[in-house]
Parts: structure tokens; sequence; C-alpha cells
């Protein structure tokens, strides 16, 4: 749809979806020592399981990776949610509605896929409000016109699609489960995005006026959810060996960047970077960097909207403890009943 060039990325979740199904079909033979077996596995490109021996330390960076993606959708409903009321038409709500309902499913899926690994939704969800893990620090930014409804589809949810869709074949099998069944639906969140701006940029002055501000406003921090620059990046090396991991920073910047320019080109809007041109010898665009001392401000918890966005989590919390324990009692209750009927079919 209007040159929107996400197809393939598309082609390659289902291709990976392929693989997945294909490599259940072989077997390790076991034997030898834990990490062994654990290293055969995943040069088989085979899937790590729950039940499967793993070290330390991919558990580890397992659990901080996915509970951070998790809190990410979580944190994500906030600045769009900020537009459902405001939305322009009564279709516009209906698609933002179920676009921010995904983005909850998405945590749902990641908050039981992290679940495997030993650790339980509670603890993440209160490791998130004390402020001991992170969330992608994108969602720090206001949402100031509706044109940025537009910008975070098309920008935000495309940097995660072109962040995401390597993690399809990520070794460890629930998140690799869980990710292909979020990249499909957000390829439509980057298409809502894209047709939101191309109406605004093909429509009046003050709405292309608008649409471009949002897109000035979102590059930067869109390049930067591609996290430090491959010297800076601390936790890369040992995954791309563990397979959770297939290609660097500033590889996936790279591929968003030249995927960009030619959807701006077809918006008819400008990527706010002077640099910004083709180069021939590398088969790719060179592109001004982000400002990563802003990102790291920004992670650290200095952004424009990072304490509202945190009390507004605490705050939700602490309101939905009454159905946290309404649901607890009711499945008390519900099991002892089960419980009764058995034993009293049992006399
Ligand atoms: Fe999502
Ligand atoms: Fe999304």
């Amino acid at each position: 749809m209007y040159g929107n060039d996400f197809a393939p990325l598309l082609e390659q979740v289902d291709s990976a979806e392929r693989d997945l199904h294909a490599a259940s079909e072989r077997t390790v033979e076991p034997g030898g020592e834990l990490q062994e077996y654990f290293d055969a596995i995943v040069a088989a490109d085979q899937k790590i399981e729950p039940r499967d021996w793993m070290p330390e330390a991919y558990r580890k960076t397992l659990i901080r990776q996915i509970a951070q993606h998790a809190h990410s959708e979580i944190i994500g409903m906030q600045p769009e949610g900020n537009w459902i009321s405001r939305a322009p038409t009564l279709k516009r709500k209906a698609i933002l509605l179920a676009k921010v309902q995904d983005e909850a499913g998405h945590g749902l899926y990641l908050y039981a896929a992290a679940e495997t690994l030993g650790i339980s939704r509670e603890e993440l969800v209160e490791m998130l409000i004390e402020g001991r893990q992170k969330y992608s620090s994108i969602f720090n930014y206001p949402t100031l016109t509706w044109a940025d409804i537009g910008a975070i589809g098309w920008l935000v949810d495309g940097a995660a699609i072109v962040n995401q869709v390597p993690l399809c074949r990520c070794s460890y099998g629930p998140y690799a489960r869980a990710m292909i069944r979020i990249c499909k639906e957000e390829s439509f969140h980057q298409r809502q995005g894209y047709e939101i701006l191309h109406t605004l940029s093909h429509g009046t002055p003050a709405q292309r006026e608008m649409a471009q501000d949002a897109v000035n406003r979102w590059w930067y921090p869109s390049l930067a959810m591609f996290g430090p620059p491959d010297g800076d990046s601390t936790h890369s090396e040992r995954s791309m060996a563990w397979k959770i991991k297939r290609f660097t920073n500033d590889e996936l910047r790279q591929r968003f960047v030249d995927m960009c320019v030619q959807q701006a080109g077809v918006l008819g809007l400008e990527l706010p970077d002077p640099g910004l041109r083709w180069n021939d010898e590398r088969g790719a665009h060179d592109y001004t960097q982000p400002d990563y001392d802003e990102l790291m401000r920004v992670i650290k918890g200095e952004g424009p909207c990072n304490r509202q966005r945190m009390a507004h989590r605490r705050r939700a919390y602490e309101d939905g403890a009454w159905v946290r324990e309404a649901a607890q009692k009711h499945a008390e209750k519900k099991a002892a009943r089960k419980h009764a009927e058995k034993k009293a079919a049992r006399v």
C-alpha cells in the first residue's frame, strides 16, 4: 500500500515460523555434558525450551531482555492512549483502540514468556514500578498532535518490527514463538501510522505541516531505539553467540534508515537529516547518528515524560489491586468447588 515495502519483513516472519516447525522435527542426540548439549541445540538452530538446562547467564539475559520488552509494550500504551478520546473520527478511534489493545496483548505474551524462565509476573511488574527494570526510552516523549499517532505507527512500530523480526529466530523457544505472533500484529500498526501520515501529508497545508513536524520530532528518538552504537553495546557479543540476537544495533539501524528513505519519498515528507544521502560504495545511506547522550539521559529517567509514565503505571497497578484480588478469590473458590465435586464423585 502506498509504496509500503514492509512485505519482505513479513515474509521473513513466515520463513522463521516454517523453520521453527522444521527444526522441531530434527533431533539432537542427548549425551555429553549439559553445556555441550545446550551448545549443540543452539548450533543446530533448534530451540531451548523451559525444561532444558541452560547457563544461568543465558537465563538472566533473557529475563532482562524479555521483561524490558514486555514493560515497553505496556508503558507504550500511554502516549497513544492519550489520543483515543481525541481521535478525529469514529473510525480512527476504533483503529487506535484496537492498536493500543494489541500492545496490551503483546505485554501479556511477553510476561508469559518470561515466566517460563522461573520468575513471576508480579515480580516483574514490581521491578518496573520500583525502577529496577527499564522500558524503551522512546515512550518518554510526548504525543503533542494527532500526527504523532501517525509518526509513532510509521517510525516507532516500524523500528520495532525491524528490531523484532530477527527475534523470531531467537534460540529460546517461548520468546521466538511470542515474537512471531507479535510481528504479524506489528505490521498492521506500522500500516495504520503510515496511512494516517499519508492522509495528512496529502491534506491541507496545515495538516501537511503537522505531519512534517511529527516526523521531525520522532525521527531521531526512533533511530535511538536500536540502542547504543556497536562499540558501546555491552550485551551484544554474548547475545549473538547464544543466537538471542542475530544482528548488531548498527546493522539494524542502517536497515531501518534505508527502508524509511523510500517510504518518506512516497509520503512526500522529509526526514530531518541534511546529512542523509546514498553511498554507492557501501550500498546504503549515510546518515547522522542520533544523540546517544540524550538516549542515556532518557534511559536514566530524565526524559520529558519519565515521571508521568511511571506515576501513571503505579496508579494503574494500585487501582487494579481489587481486580487481581477478586480474580484470585474466584479462582480459589472454583478450585475448591471442583475439588469437592471430585471428592463427592469418588464416594
Ligand atoms: Fe507491540
Ligand atoms: Fe505496535
